[in-house]
């Protein structure tokens, strides 16, 4: 731990927090500093970390979560199928997962299967089979004892590190102007130290079978960053976000670890899965492989790592044309194309969310249980929304509701998603020019393939009266009327349609819906604007993958087309009426309804009024308006401000600080989120209404850590610092975490973390996360 002084003397932090005006708690301020625009005359410190911290592994102590230890084991569904691609009788679905996991001995599921065996597995095997024999009816207090004698803490095969060329004040700070904000990036620049590991090679099981204990813990040779939390592993699509903010913190060994362990992956396995656990066989994730090492070469020029990758990035488009590619006849054009989809081969509970897939298909308020083939069915269902990286959406509910009856509609297999076959399309064409002049055979081929995506995309997927892409129903024949952020996926990866082309007008309306979240809501962009499925991948949740991606798609934009202003909403409308007819499909009164703090109303759902966060020229929290900005520059700058007030607010909110800059908030207001004793939280995830909480809902608790908010929250510091100003983070007020309060969608605050699952109350499987 050292301490890092600013030279300069800093300018002191506008007041984080307004008072509001209905409320007696006292607000903290800046230290030193009564209001906005004070100068300070002091110099600043910042205490970074930079040592290796030491990870605690807690053996979670096993604790049943709904009956006594003298409480006998409850009564479990026949097993399902074995399941050939999983390693193990331990931690593969099979009697002892399915009997931990039904007598609910741990908060998350995950916990059980990232818990390394403490014997060999023939002796843990024979332990169980004595225990079964020993009594007539087991209590959860004999399955206790069995896991906590016959198995160590969860991670325990992974340890901290001291990164390589860490700097804590890297370049790119200084595009930062405003000095709490470049602070803030400078903290968190510094969590990297905090979220490295690797293998602990001691710690590690023997090939299995046979070794002194079992473990779902892929071994990799190099360091990586994980998300945090839960996600202890290496994961797959995070690591890109990771990546675009490692590469800003000069990290690249960091980089050139994560890919060699992808690589090492594809030799293994042929292609990369989930994420670091055996249990993520079956499945992969967003295919952004290539995407990362373009980047890292990009950043480096350490062409020298071709010569490995190039073979490998070929088997890893290879495995997604053979496991994963189906061919599609347009029904407006009658032409076939060979597009991807998700689609997992699995027919029991995922390992590492046991329960939550099991409650899903064996529901005790079902009236008619489901048949074997149907929760076959489910089950690759349920790990086929789990390789889409939304994990779970309305995108793909064929009937989208509440909770697990939603979810028993999934229908992912039967579409061609939108941003699955952007991000392959993309990652041809990088892949041919990595190849340079190497390769001209591979180079023409991987471009035809990538000219022929992008002919199924246009006809697929664009619809060009409501300019915007809807994913690909094959069970319909026809796009999709859900608006999902997928729709900016296609302009990322540098697919932009003729009709977005033709003028300016048109390039506005497929960004309109993100003009109206500016205007009309608090937060960042949300994933859909479906807002009682409960599921992490609906509104009200922002996620920071899909700010970056929208921020990437108006910088696709040609500058011809964004230099005019922003159009403003006709006489007596809102912004809403500036998307064109149809693209959202949703009515404007039927959107989701805009918490004003204090009134414990909703702004108003129609006309101008519903703009509550629209200023002259600009939005809440969304930086500075500047003479002669066009409408593509705007919105990035509003977004930006955004993303970092969500990031910043949410961390004050629970107990972040900045000595001479920022106070930590009073005991009395952390106490609202559950943060008395913590120095703030980056977040997985975000509300769009409160821009002091995080998301909500979803199949586990909200993480904190977090890889892929960082890399963002990075990457928009470097991008975007000179528009950044230091935002206002609106009170935390008791009354906003009263467990009265009807209202789901806006009372989570930072009670996302231990309230927000209770109310969702009634679904049974977020209860038990
Ligand atoms: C799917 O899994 C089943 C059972 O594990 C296996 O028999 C079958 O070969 C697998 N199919 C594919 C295409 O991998
Ligand atoms: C279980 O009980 C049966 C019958 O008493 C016995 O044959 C078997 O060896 C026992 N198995 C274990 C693992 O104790
Ligand atoms: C690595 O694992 C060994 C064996 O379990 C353990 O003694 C050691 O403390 C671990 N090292 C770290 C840094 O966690
Ligand atoms: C990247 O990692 C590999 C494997 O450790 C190593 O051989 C190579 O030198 C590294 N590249 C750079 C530029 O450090
Ligand atoms: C991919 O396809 C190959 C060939 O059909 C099959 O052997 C393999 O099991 C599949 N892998 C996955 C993870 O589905
Ligand atoms: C596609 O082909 C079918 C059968 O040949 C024909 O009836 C239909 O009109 C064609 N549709 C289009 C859009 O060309
Ligand atoms: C796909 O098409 C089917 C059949 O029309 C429909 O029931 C379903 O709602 C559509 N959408 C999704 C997400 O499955
Ligand atoms: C804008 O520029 C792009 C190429 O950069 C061109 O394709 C497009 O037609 C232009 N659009 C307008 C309205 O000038
Ligand atoms: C959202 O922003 C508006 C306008 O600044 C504000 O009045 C309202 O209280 C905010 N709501 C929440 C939940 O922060
Ligand atoms: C942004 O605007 C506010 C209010 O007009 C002003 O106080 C502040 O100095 C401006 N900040 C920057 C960085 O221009
Ligand atoms: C924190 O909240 C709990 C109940 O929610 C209350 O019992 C406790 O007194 C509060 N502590 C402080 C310091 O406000
Ligand atoms: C905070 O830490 C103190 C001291 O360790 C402990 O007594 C207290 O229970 C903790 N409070 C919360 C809310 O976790």
């Amino acid at each position: 731990m050292w301490a890092l002084t600013l030279a300069t003397a800093a300018a002191l932090a506008h007041v984080a927090l307004a008072a509001p005006a209905d409320s007696s708690s006292s607000v903290s301020t800046a230290s030193g500093s009564a209001s906005t625009g004070t100068t300070a005359t002091e110099p600043f410190s910042i205490s970074i970390q930079t040592g290796v911290p030491t990870l605690t592994y807690v053996t979670v102590t096993a604790t049943p979560q709904s009956a006594s230890l003298g409480a006998p084991l409850p009564s479990q569904a026949a097993l399902p199928p074995v399941q050939d691609w999983c390693i193990g009788e331990i931690f593969c679905a099979g009697e002892i997962l399915q009997t931990v996991n039904v007598a609910q001995l741990y908060a998350d599921p995950k916990t059980f299967v990232d818990k390394p065996t403490s014997k060999s597995s023939q002796q843990v095997l024979a332990d169980f089979a004595a225990l079964q024999n020993s009594s007539s009816a087991l209590t959860e207090d004999d399955l206790v004892k069995f896991v906590d004698t016959d198995f160590n803490g969860e991670g325990f095969e992974l340890q901290p590190l001291a990164l390589t060329g860490f700097s804590a004040d890297p370049p790119f700070a200084q595009n930062v102007s405003d000095e709490l904000l470049r602070a803030f990036a400078l903290e968190v620049n510094s969590y990297w130290t905090q979220l490295a590991r690797e293998a602990n090679v001691t710690a590690e099981c023997d090939i299995y079978p046979g070794g002194a204990c079992e473990s779902t813990f892929i071994p990799l040779n190099y360091s990586f960053v994980v998300p945090g939390g839960r996600f202890r592993e290496q994961y797959y699509w995070d690591s890109y976000w990771i990546i675009q903010g490692l590469l800003k913190s000069g990290l690249y060994d960091s980089v050139n670890g994560t890919l060699q362990n992808f690589m090492s992956e594809l030799e293994d396995f042929g292609f990369i899965p989930n994420g670091g656990r055996k249990y993520y066989l079956n499945r992969s994730q967003p295919p952004l492989f290539i995407h990362m090492l373009y980047d890292y070469v990009t950043a480096t020029n350490d062409s020298s790592i071709l010569q490995r990758a190039l073979p490998l990035a070929e088997v890893e488009l290879a495995w997604w044309n053979t496991n994963r590619t189906v061919q599609v006849t347009s029904p407006y054009t009658n032409k076939t194309y060979s597009l991807a989809r998700y689609a997992v081969n699995n027919t029991a509970p995922r390992p590492e969310s046991y329960l939550t897939d099991y409650l899903t298909v064996h529901d005790p308020t079902l009236q008619t249980p489901l048949t074997t083939d149907e929760a076959s069915a489910l089950y690759a269902e349920l790990a086929s929304g789990a390789e889409t990286g939304w994990d779970y959406s309305s995108r793909f509910e064929a009937v989208p509701a509440l909770g697990s009856a939603g979810l028993r509609s999934l229908n992912v297999r039967n579409h061609v998603p939108v941003d699955l076959n952007s991000i392959l399309y993309k990652a041809h064409i990088l892949l041919a020019e990595l190849y340079g002049t190497s390769n001209a055979s591979a180079v023409s081929a991987h471009q035809q393939t990538a000219a022929s995506i992008r002919e199924g995309i246009l006809d697929l997927h664009w619809d060009a009266d409501k300019l915007a892409f809807y994913d690909f129903n094959l069970t319909s024949n026809a796009r999709n009327s859900i608006f999902t952020m997928a729709n900016f996926y296609p302009l990322w990866n540098g697919i932009v349609p003729e009709e977005v082309l033709a003028n300016a007008s048109s390039a506005f309306a497929h960004f309109a819906a993100v003009n109206m979240v500016m205007e009309r809501y608090n937060g960042t962009v949300p994933v859909t604007f479906l807002d009682y499925t409960g599921q992490q991948w609906d509104a009200p949740n922002a996620w920071p993958p899909h700010q970056y991606i929208i921020l990437q798609a108006l910088q696709a934009l040609p500058a011809n087309l964004t230099g005019s202003a922003l159009p403003a909403a006709p006489a007596g409308a809102s912004s809403y009426a500036l998307i064109p007819a149809g693209q959202i499909g949703f009515a404007e009164s039927e959107l989701p309804g805009q918490l004003m703090l204090g009134s414990k109303q909703n702004a108003s759902a129609t006309g101008p009024g519903a703009d509550v966060s629209g200023m002259d020229g600009t939005v809440v929290n969304g930086g500075n308006a500047t003479a002669g900005e066009g409408w593509g520059a705007r919105l990035q700058r509003e977004l930006a401000n955004r993303y970092y007030t969500s990031v910043f607010c949410s961390w004050h909110a629970t107990g972040g600080s900045i000595p001479g800059l920022l106070d930590r908030l009073p005991d009395s207001q952390l106490n609202l989120t559950g943060s008395v004793n913590n120095t703030g939280n980056m977040f997985e995830k975000f509300s769009n209404l409160n821009v002091d909480s995080s998301g909500y809902g979803g199949e586990y608790t909200v993480q904190a850590g977090f890889g892929w908010t960082n890399g963002v929250l990075l990457w928009v510091a470097a991008t975007y610092g000179d528009v950044l100003v230091a935002p206002q983070c609106p009170p935390l007020l008791a009354s906003e975490f009263s467990s009265s309060s009807g209202a789901v969608s806006m009372s989570v605050g930072r009670a996302g973390v231990m309230g927000a699952v209770a109310l969702l109350g009634g679904v049974v499987l977020q209860m038990l996360m």
